[in-house]
């Protein structure tokens, strides 16, 4: 610490200091144990206070790996923020303990800072208590309804306009993402929320970088953590296929179509499990779905890899696309 800082530090130390947490965020920014990343037995409980600097107010979600809280930076609440809310995803306890966990953790807060997108979750930052050894990642707090959540007020599904304000920014989300060579490797309504500032696809914690992009992430093997979703994940990535931008597309298509008619296209089931009972043969269009998107959407949906060939991209041109009977239909009006 310089000498000029010195009488602000003075300062802050006279202000309540016991309950002026934000006041340790800068007069111990702990140089005596730097912020590395966790070792096994060094992990502790969850503080209420993490890194001197946010309070953790209520668990929003709980995953695999880890939860996410709703927290208060205090330190921009010191400096009047008016919305001081963010969210912060940790690993827990077991996981903490685990090298890989904590790169992991870090891979997501990497791929997903690659991304600057309207309909991307936007994060703040990666950091790791010092006290309690655990990695996590702020950022920011969005309020609303998650897919699922939606689905659950909708068994039905939902009409075309309103599922077209879902489909269109997430598929461009999407399409973005692959575009940056990131792949989501989660897609399902659990990860997607309609916030009140729009749609945010989140979670990129099975995320991968395609080759080349970060080439300094390390390589880490997911199925330690075996972890795709499989009533959303392709029949390829069950079968210990790497992910690829087609397997994404096969889960958002599973998104679509489940918030299209309210039911998922396989009844949930694993998609190989779907494909040996071959029920893509009795796959049809959802009934809120315009005629012109189905052909995309169901070759999106096709169990083998190979075949699905529809792009993120050409799934939302479909989906954004108006028929050219509705088009002439508004020229006449
Ligand atoms: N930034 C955020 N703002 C508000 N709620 C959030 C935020 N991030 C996550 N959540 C909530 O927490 C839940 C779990 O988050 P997330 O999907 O990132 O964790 P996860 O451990 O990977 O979960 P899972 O393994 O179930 O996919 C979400 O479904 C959502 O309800
Ligand atoms: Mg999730």
């Amino acid at each position: 610490m310089t000498e000029l800082m010195r009488p602000i530090d003075d300062l802050l130390v006279n202000e309540e200091q016991d309950n002026n947490l934000t006041y340790f965020a800068f007069a111990k920014p702990n140089q005596a144990s730097p912020a590395l990343a966790p070792t096994r037995a060094s992990v502790g409980e969850l503080p209420d206070v993490l890194a001197g600097r946010y309070r953790i107010e209520r668990l929003l979600g709980a995953g695999g790996m880890g939860a996410v809280y709703r927290a208060r930076d205090l330190l921009s609440e010191q400096f009047g923020d008016p919305d001081p809310y963010i969210a912060l995803k940790i690993l827990s306890e077991e996981f903490a303990e685990s090298p890989d966990a904590s790169a992991l953790l870090y891979s997501e807060f990497a791929l997903t800072r690659r991304l600057r997108h309207d309909n991307v979750l936007r994060l703040h930052t990666f950091e790791v208590d010092t006290d309690c050894q655990r990695a996590f990642i702020t950022m920011e707090l969005m309020r609303g309804l998650t897919l699922d959540k939606l689905l659950c007020e909708r068994p039905l599904g939902m009409p075309w306009k309103e599922l077209r304000d879902i489909a269109l920014p997430l598929l461009d989300a999407l399409a973005y993402a692959h575009a940056r060579g990131v792949l989501h490797g989660d897609m399902k309504p659990s990860n997607v929320m309609l916030s009140e500032e729009g749609v945010r696809l989140f979670d990129f914690g099975l995320g991968q970088a395609e080759e080349g992009i970060l080439p300094g992430l390390p390589h880490l093997s997911r199925s330690r953590f075996n972890a795709w979703t499989p009533g959303y994940a392709a029949p390829e990535l069950l079968e210990g296929q790497p992910l690829t931008a087609s397997a994404d597309v096969y889960g958002v298509a599973c998104v679509l179509y489940e918030l299209a008619g309210g039911k998922h296209p396989f009844r949930r089931l694993p998609s190989t499990q779907a494909r040996d009972e071959r029920l893509e043969r009795e796959l049809h269009a959802p009934k809120n779905l315009p005629k012109h998107c189905w052909p995309a959407l169901r070759n999106a949906l096709t169990f083998n890899a190979a075949d699905r060939t529809v792009t993120a991209a050409q799934l939302r041109d479909a989906m954004g696309a108006t028929s050219s009977l509705l088009q002439r239909l508004r020229l006449r009006a």
